[in-house]
């Protein structure tokens, strides 16, 4: 069995999960259960970056200790997680013991090979980022640009790590195509890289500085550098030097997937970490695009936050993964809009899948005996439906999801006007009870095989729909290469229509803001 390891960046624990948030891990989840459904043994893998100034300073404001602080929070995000049926095989929080080790030894290796030093840092760190800065990195009034704030002036002994020895073989790892997607943001890395400026960068700060962290090993007074910190989890999540047999099988990873925003730090500080620790390089790094509210950047002072437990609450977990991914392209920045997200769902969700399988159900009840007719179904339609799935697998691999649900769709609308040309209900009437058949098992087939394919977005919507279909076994258990996929199906399989699977949304209030 091939093998699939993928990671998102694990998010801040100074606040709870957002939307954008949940757009990431959406769709790591969508690539994990994608990657299970072809047949692939995966290792997906989220979690929680809990120590630094930005948590610590936030911990203290609300009045708490950093740790009671990051383990409320940890909960938040995997009780988010849990509600967006996001299936991650595991969930680390960077504050772990096993953790807080592999970080040492990481740092220890990169000692040794001589590529870490000690030194001055004088310049400017924004905590908002947990990143140096500088000055040219500043918008015209001084600020961080994504932060809109001053960055501290500072002036303090640090580690310093080496980049700059290795940066000729970065270089060569970033020129290949493919190791960081979108192919533009790989271009932004290398220039990044090659710009004189851009050399060896700080790895601890001193305690004095900064308390909550994890410990330089042999100097108890300095604390490692949270990036240094958080990219390892990535390892760490994996079993390095804890769990021998799960490193060997899932390092190096497939994909690590991360916002457009923090690129530099996973395509030339981790992969430049890793060269210094002689491990081999993630396979692919893919920098998706920010999701906006409303046409807005999210904010707590315009208070457009949206909290992606709430939204569960009031819309189900399926609507909302499948909104995100059908409307909005993933290397691109996106939107989320309540007046398109609500027509979306209906319209693709209540219109198109339930009502073919509502429309199906009730026919094969009236006609059927409520039994999977015994025919054979319509060559043309099959062919669509093939024709479909083939393009749904070169998106999915791609990571192009809006692409992959519209070929996914493609089977739906296919049974729609099937359905609507064949008119069923009036080939029973008059007598043509076989061929009234042949046209429901083919609706059937339609609306199974597309089901299958929708699973690793909408897999709440999937599972009910594969209930009344009439199969026991889960349907995340399907691989595409199953003859349950390939195979019609089974006459005589006992169908249980349970009413319509997906509720229109008639909601006209705002979506909750937090
Ligand atoms: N803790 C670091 C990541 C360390 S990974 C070793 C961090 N955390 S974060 O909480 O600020 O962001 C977590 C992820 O969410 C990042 O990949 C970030 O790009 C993503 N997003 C944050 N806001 C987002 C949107 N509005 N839209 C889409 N993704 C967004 O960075």
């Amino acid at each position: 069995m091939e093998k699939y390891y993928l990671t998102t960046a694990i998010d801040y624990a100074n606040a709870p999960p957002h939307i954008g948030h949940a757009y990431e891990k959406i769709a790591a989840d969508i690539v994990a259960r994608y990657q299970r459904l072809a047949g692939r043994e995966v290792f997906f893998l989220t979690g929680t970056d809990e120590h630094g100034t930005k948590v610590e300073k936030t911990a203290e404001l609300a009045g708490k200790n950093p740790k009671e602080f990051v383990d409320e929070m940890a909960e938040k995000f995997q009780e988010a997680w849990k509600r967006l049926l996001i299936s991650n095989d595991f969930f680390i929080r960077t504050t772990e013991p096993r953790h807080e080790k592999v970080v040492q030894e990481v740092f220890r290796r990169m000692r040794e090979k001589g590529d870490v030093y000690k030194g001055t840092y004088k310049g400017l760190y924004c905590e908002g980022c947990e990143d140096y800065k500088r000055e040219r990195d500043l918008d015209p009034d001084g600020n961080c640009p994504n932060h809109k704030k001053p960055p501290k002036v500072m002036e303090e002994d640090n580690y310093f790590f080496r980049l700059t020895k290795y940066k000729e073989k970065l270089r060569q790892w970033l020129c290949q195509e493919g190791v960081v997607r979108p192919d533009g943001r790989r271009k932004e890395v290398i220039n990044q890289l090659d710009d004189e400026d851009f050399g060896d960068f700080s790895v601890s700060r001193p305690r004095t500085s900064l308390q909550w962290g994890i410990g330089v090993p042999d100097d108890p007074e300095h604390v490692i550098y949270v990036w240094i910190d958080a990219l390892t989890n990535y390892i760490t999540g994996i079993g390095f030097e804890t769990d021998e047999v799960l490193w060997k099988k899932f390092w190096p990873a497939d994909l690590h997937l991360i916002g457009k925003d923090i690129v530099k730090f996973h395509c030339i500080y981790w992969p430049a970490m890793l060269m210094a620790c002689d491990i081999e390089l993630p396979k692919m790094v893919f920098g998706h695009g920010f999701i906006t509210v409303e046409g807005q950047k999210m904010s707590k002072s315009l208070g457009n936050v949206l909290d992606p437990i709430e939204l569960v609450d009031k819309y189900g977990a399926d609507a909302i993964r499948y909104y995100l991914f059908a409307a909005n392209s993933f290397d691109q920045d996106g939107d989320f809009s309540r007046a398109d997200f609500i027509s979306t769902a209906n319209s693709h969700l209540a219109n198109n899948l339930g009502n073919l399988l509502n429309r199906t159900l009730t026919l094969v009840d009236k006609n059927c005996a409520g039994k999977v007719p015994d025919a054979i179904p319509d060559a043309e339609a099959m062919k669509v439906a093939e024709n479909g799935q083939r393009s749904y697998v070169e998106f999915m691999e791609q990571l192009e999801f809006t692409k992959a649900i519209e070929a996914a769709l493609s089977l739906l609308n296919e049974g729609n006007r099937y359905l609507n040309d064949q008119k069923p209900w009036t080939l029973f009437k008059e007598g043509k009870k076989a061929e009234g058949e042949a046209v429901l098992l083919t609706s059937l087939e339609l609306v199974k095989r597309a089901t299958v394919l929708l699973c690793p977005v909408t897999p709440g919507l999937s599972a009910k729909i594969w209930h009344q279909l009439g199969f026991d076994e889960p349907i995340e258990k399907v691989v595409l290469t199953d003859s349950v996929v390939s195979k019609v199906i089974p006459a005589g399989q006992l169908l249980r229509n349970q009413g319509p699977v997906f509720l229109r949304i008639e909601d006209v209030t705002a979506v909750p803001a937090v």
